[in-house]
């Protein structure tokens, strides 16, 4: 990494937690992802979900399909896991390097997550031959309980669900993806190397005064939910101190503008255009720009034993103006920080 005051120069990046849709949306959106990343963990949550080795195929090279002829990335294919997945499937996807990982959402906990987990032992097979063959789970840490409450989602999840299946399977692999609680930061703090974290940009940069006060903000609506401040500052913290076992997951998002400003608004954020702006700005906010290079672009890779990219990519102290809106006639998308100016631009 070389830093200087007006330009910092960092190994390319990998986003370990992306959504990227379908079809046209897909189109629109990877551009933003693969100028930027060299690699990123696909979510399966399509409708329907990919859950075996022939779908993610086809969507794979359909990803690869779409890139610009000039863009170097790999997508790398997550399973979502059902109560009725195979883990002959699941061991074969990984063995065949199609699959990276498997997704655990529990059911109806975000977008497209009603084919997920109801009861987490009725999945004890898949997540005995994870343990077994090494295989990644990601897990989206929200319990569903809907007599708990919307901001203690995670906090339960990792009392009532986590720490009982960490000591049932206690060498897997587990990331804990986009936390928004000092619960999971002390959790992952206090955890052995298994485990790690994917932290977004907007888990960092916001709290819910930023989604709740005077108006609401539908653009800043995505689950888990954003916290108040004190959590918040737990994130900032975790970044702060370089701690491998956190690592960049944009969990970029995208919903037209048309189902986020409504009455049953989407949750979800669109970062992809702006989450390594608005990175670079938190870690120099907490002058730890020191731990920005081995954030964006070690800790993830070595967490799933995966080589680093060797090219690299360098940031300019330059302003640089979100836009209001992407179009893709005739919806739109408001990507994260619309209309505000950050203080660094991708060198082109
Ligand atoms: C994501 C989506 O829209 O697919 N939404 C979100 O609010 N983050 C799903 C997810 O990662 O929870
Ligand atoms: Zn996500």
């Amino acid at each position: 990494m070389i830093i200087g005051l007006n330009k910092i120069t960092i190994r390319r990046p990998d986003d370990w937690h992306l959504h990227v849709r379908n079809d046209y949306l897909l189109k629109l959106v990877l551009p933003y992802t693969s100028s930027i990343f060299g690699r990123a963990m696909i979510m399966p949550n399509l409708l329907p979900p990919i859950t075996n080795i022939k779908s993610a195929i086809n969507y794979r090279n359909k990803i690869l399909s779409l890139l610009p002829k000039n863009h170097k990335f790999i997508p790398l294919m997550t399973c979502y896991l059902t109560e009725s997945s195979n883990p002959n499937e699941i061991e074969l996807g990984f063995n065949t390097g199609v699959f990276a990982a498997v997704k655990l959402y529990p059911q109806s906990s975000t977008t497209n997550s009603s084919y997920g987990i109801k009861n987490i032992t009725s999945v004890n097979k898949v997540l005995e031959r994870l343990q077994k063959i090494g295989m990644p789970l990601l897990i989206h840490c929200e319990i569903t309980d809907i007599n708990v409450d919307i901001f203690d989602r995670e906090a339960y999840f990792i009392e009532k669900i986590m720490q009982p299946l960490r000591k049932r399977f206690p060498e897997l692999k587990i990331v804990m993806e986009h936390i928004s609680t000092k619960e999971a930061v002390e959790y992952v703090n206090s955890s052995d190397n298994k485990i790690a974290a994917t932290i977004t940009p907007h888990h960092l940069m916001l709290n819910r005064n930023d989604l709740l006060t005077n108006y609401i903000n539908p653009h800043f609506y995505c689950f888990p939910i954003i916290k108040s401040k004190l959590h918040q500052q737990a994130l900032r913290e975790a970044v702060s101190k370089g701690n491998p076992n956190f690592f960049l997951g944009t969990d970029s998002a995208p919903h037209f503008r048309c189902t986020k400003e409504n009455k049953c608004g989407h949750a979800g954020i669109f970062n992809a255009p702006t989450a390594l702006l608005a990175y670079a700005t938190v870690f120099e906010e907490l002058n730890a720009i020191k731990y920005f290079e081995s954030f964006c672009s070690e800790n993830g890779a070595r967490f799933y034993d995966l080589s680093l990219n060797k090219e690299k990519i360098t940031l300019i102290r330059k302003r640089c103006e979100i836009k209001k809106t992407i179009n893709l006639f005739p919806y739109d998308l408001v990507p994260f920080l619309a209309g505000k100016t950050l203080n660094w631009s991708i060198k082109d």
